[in-house]
C-alpha cells in the first residue's frame, strides 16, 4: 500500500470555514498525485469537533457537496486527536476492495473563545471522572509533567528546550501555525503559567486547518511512498485508572506491533513525528517508542539528537507545538511531513537521506494511539 498524494492547508487562526479548509487540502492532495477525483473510490473524513463547535455533523455529505460529480462512499471517523491516523488505518483495511482512497482530516477550532473550546476539547477525556473534577487537558498533562519531573529529577528547563526546538523548526515551515513568530528561550521561560508546571509555550495552540492523503494499492510514481505498517492501540480514557502517568501503554503496544510488521526497530527510524500536544508528551513519546530507555529522553534532548541534524530528527515541521494542532487534521499533517521528508522535498528542514519514517498520533491522554511507518 502506498501514499500517492499529500496535501494540506496552512495551520493557524484562519478565516476559511470547515468545508473550505477540507476542499483546499483535498485539491492539494489531488494536484500532488497522478490521480483525479474520478479515480477516488471512497473518502474517509476525520474530524473531532464539527458537531459541538461548528454546529455541523453529517460530514460525509458535507464532503460530498464539494464534489457533486461523484457519489462515492464517504465515512467519518472520530477518535479525538488520533482521528486521522485511525481513519488512515481503516482506509487501509478497505483498500483491497478499492484502488484509491482519500483520507481528509479537518478542524475549525478558533472562533468560540478559550473557555468553550477548552470544554469542547475536554470531551476527549472522561466526563464523569475527569472533567467534572476540573481535569481539562492542560491540567491533565500538568499532572503528567509533575509526575515525570519528580520521578526523573528534572526541572522545567528541559521542557523549554523542547518548545524552543519545535518553534525553530516551524520557522522553516511556511505552512506552520507559528511560522511567522520568532521565539527566543527567554520568551519561553517567562511566559505565563497555564497549569503548573506547564506554561504557554508548553501547550500546542488552538488551530484551524486541514490535511489530506491519497492511499492506493498500486505504486505508479517514484514519489509514491510505501506504508510498511499502520497499527492502533487503546487504553483507559481516564487517567484515574492509570498507575503510571509517565508512560502511555497504547504507544508501547501500537509501536511494538508496527515495528514487528514493518520488520524494523526504533534504531532504523530516520525521521519521526510525535504527538507533542504538550511538551511533556514529546519526552514520553521518545521513551514509549523505544528511542531510548525510561527517563533517558532527557539525554537525547540535551545532546541535540532530536534536532534536524541529530541521530533521530523529531517534529521537523514544528510538531503540534508550533506547526499547530487542528485536532482532526493532526495525524495526517504528521504523515504529510514524513512523506515530504522521505521524498526529499522538505527544503530547508530536509533531513539527510531518510529511509524510514514514523508517526505517533495520540487521542486524549493516550486513550488511543495510531502508529504509521513508511519506507522508501
Ligand atoms: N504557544 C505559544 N504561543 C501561543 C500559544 C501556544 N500554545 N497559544 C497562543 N499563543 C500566543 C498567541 O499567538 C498570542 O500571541 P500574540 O499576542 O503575539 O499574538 C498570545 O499567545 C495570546 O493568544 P491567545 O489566543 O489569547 O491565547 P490563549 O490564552 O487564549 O490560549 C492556551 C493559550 C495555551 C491556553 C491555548 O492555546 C490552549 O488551550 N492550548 C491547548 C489546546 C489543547 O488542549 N489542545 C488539545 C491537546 S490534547
Amino acid at each position: 500500500m502506498f501514499i500517492r498524494g499529500i496535501g494540506r492547508t496552512k495551520f493557524g487562526v484562519l478565516s476559511n470555514s470547515l468545508p473550505v479548509l477540507a476542499y483546499e487540502a483535498m485539491i492539494n492532495a489531488l494536484n500532488d498525485s497522478t490521480v483525479g477525483i474520478i479515480d477516488i473510490d471512497a473518502i474517509f473524513i476525520s474530524n473531532f469537533l464539527g458537531g459541538p463547535v461548528n454546529g455541523q455533523l453529517h460530514l460525509n455529505s458535507v464532503i460530498a457537496s464539494l464534489i457533486p460529480e461523484v457519489n462515492i462512499p464517504i465515512l467519518r471517523i472520530e477518535t479525538a486527536c488520533a482521528s486521522s491516523s485511525v481513519a488512515l488505518n481503516q482506509a487501509l483495511h478497505c483498500i483491497n476492495n478499492f484502488e484509491n482512497i482519500m483520507i481528509i482530516g479537518v478542524e475549525k477550532m478558533t472562533g468560540p473563545g478559550l473557555i468553550p473550546i477548552t470544554d469542547a476539547i475536554a470531551m476527549a477525556g472522561d466526563y464523569e471522572a475527569d472533567y467534572k473534577n476540573g481535569l481539562v487537558f492542560p491540567a491533565a498533562y500538568a499532572l503528567i509533567a509533575q509526575q515525570y519531573m519528580r520521578k526523573y529529577g528534572i526541572d522545567h528547563s528541559l521542557l523549554e528546550e523542547i518548545a524552543y526546538l519545535n518553534h525553530c523548526n516551524s520557522r522553516m515551515n511556511p505552512l506552520a501555525h507559528f511560522y511567522y513568530k520568532e521565539v527566543t528561550r527567554e520568551m519561553i521561560r517567562s511566559s505565563p503559567i497555564v497549569a503548573e508546571p506547564l506554561n504557554l509555550f508548553d501547550c500546542s495552540p488552538v488551530s484551524d486547518g486541514a490535511a489530506a492523503v491519497i492511499v492506493s494499492n498500486k505504486k505508479e510514481s517514484d514519489r509514491d511512498i510505501e506504508i510498511l505498517s499502520s497499527r492502533i492501540a487503546t487504553d483507559t480514557i481516564s487517567i484515574t485508572q492509570r498507575r503510571d502517568l509517565t508512560s502511555f501503554k497504547s504507544t508501547i503496544v501500537a509501536s511494538s506491533k508496527a515495528y514487528n510488521e514493518a520488520n524494523i526497530g526504533p534504531g532504523d527510524i530516520d525521521i519521526l513525528e510525535v504527538h507533542d500536544c504538550f511538551t511533556i508528551s514529546e519526552l514520553i513519546a521518545l521513551e514509549d517508542l523505544g528511542m531510548c530507555g525510561p527517563g533517558k529522553a532527557i539525554e537525547l534532548i540535551e545532546n541535540g539528537e532530536i534536532s534536524i541534524n541529530g541521530s533521530i530528527p523529531v517534529n521537523t515541521d514544528g510538531g503540534l507545538k508550533a506547526n499547530g494542532h487542528p485536532i482532526g487534521a493532526t495525524g495526517l499533517a504528521q504523515i504529510y511531513e514524513v512523506i515530504t521528508q522521505l521524498r526529499s522535498e522538505a527544503g530547508k528542514r530536509q533531513v539527510e537521506n531518510p529511509e524510514f519514517g514514523m508517526t505517533q498520533n495520540i487521542g486524549g491522554i493516550g486513550g488511543t494511539c495510531g502508529i504509521t511507518i513508511f519506507g522508501v
